[in-house]
């Protein structure tokens, strides 16, 4: 099917186009340059087929992996995903380690095509209380593909807002004690800096999948100014055209960031 110009999709229904239109549109315009996703429901995708949970997770994984290389495709230079939340820990343990040997694996696995594709792996979260065996896998995929300059993916794992927040606060401390900062010059930099993402822009725009409508201990202090985009649709459900459309939507609005 032939294109039209970018411009004549702009009163269009969105939901009417197609994954290679929405692409195209979205490309011809400034594109978010950092997207956060909370990856939501993979459960209840399962439970709803009669299928052990872990059979959602599954299925979640190829979904990562496809928003992955729809990310790229997008020319977008920041991914965080929220795999494994610190307030996870209380699922089933069976559910638990499964998902843990999951993650890793899918990771690892990954790494020929993380390199041959230019992309830098990076974790998000506390190492402490990960597995061993899971945090070196991880840390093996950051190590290799530090020197990667396309697709950042940062994946938030053992991650907990309040935790990072509690971390920051504790470097600057420090840093206090040592008498390295004097507590009246504490500002919003130094805070930032002290963050497991430092060195990253702000997610320009949230999205998370399976319709809730929270932000789940989720980039506490990053998503202040963050456009959220909540679709109803399950993770396991959500593919390529979805993430355009998520970012067709975030183009047609205008962030004020607090001004008028
Ligand atoms: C959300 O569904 C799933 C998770 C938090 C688990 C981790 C995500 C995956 C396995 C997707 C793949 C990710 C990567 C980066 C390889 P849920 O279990 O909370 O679903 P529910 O709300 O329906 O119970």
């Amino acid at each position: 099917m032939a294109l039209r110009p970018a411009r004549a999709y702009r009163h269009t229904d969105l939901t009417t186009l197609g994954k290679t239109e929405l692409l195209e549109v979205v490309r011809s315009q400034p594109i978010p340059e950092h997207i956060a996703v909370i990856m939501d429901g993979n459960g209840r995708w399962a439970t709803r087929r009669g299928f052990p949970r872990v059979a959602g997770h599954r299925e979640g994984v190829k979904t990562a992996r496809a928003i992955v290389r729809a990310a790229e495709a997008l020319g977008l230079r920041y991914l965080t995903l929220y795999a494994f939340s610190t307030e996870n820990w209380s699922r089933p343990a069976q559910e638990v380690s499964t998902l843990m040997k999951l993650l890793e694996r899918a990771i690892r696995s990954e790494l020929p095509d993380l390199m041959a594709r230019n992309t830098r792996f990076r974790v998000v979260g506390r190492p402490n209380g990960v597995p061993a065996a899971v945090r070196q896998g991880l840390e093996h995929v950051v190590r290799e593909t530090q020197h990667n300059t396309g697709l950042h993916i940062l994946l938030a794992f053992n991650y907990g807002g309040r935790d990072e927040l509690v971390d920051a606060f504790r470097v600057l401390a420090r840093q206090v004690q040592a008498g390295e900062l004097d507590p009246d010059d504490v500002s919003e930099k130094h805070i930032r800096q002290a963050l497991y993402t430092a060195d990253i822009p702000d997610p320009d725009l949230l999205i998370r999948t399976s319709g809730e409508m929270r932000v789940s201990n989720f980039l506490l202090w990053q998503i202040a100014y963050t456009e959220l985009w909540v679709t109803p649709t399950l993770w396991p459900d959500f593919g390529p055209a979805d993430l355009y459309r998520a970012v067709a939507e975030f183009q047609r609005r205008t962030r004020r960031f607090g001004g008028v």
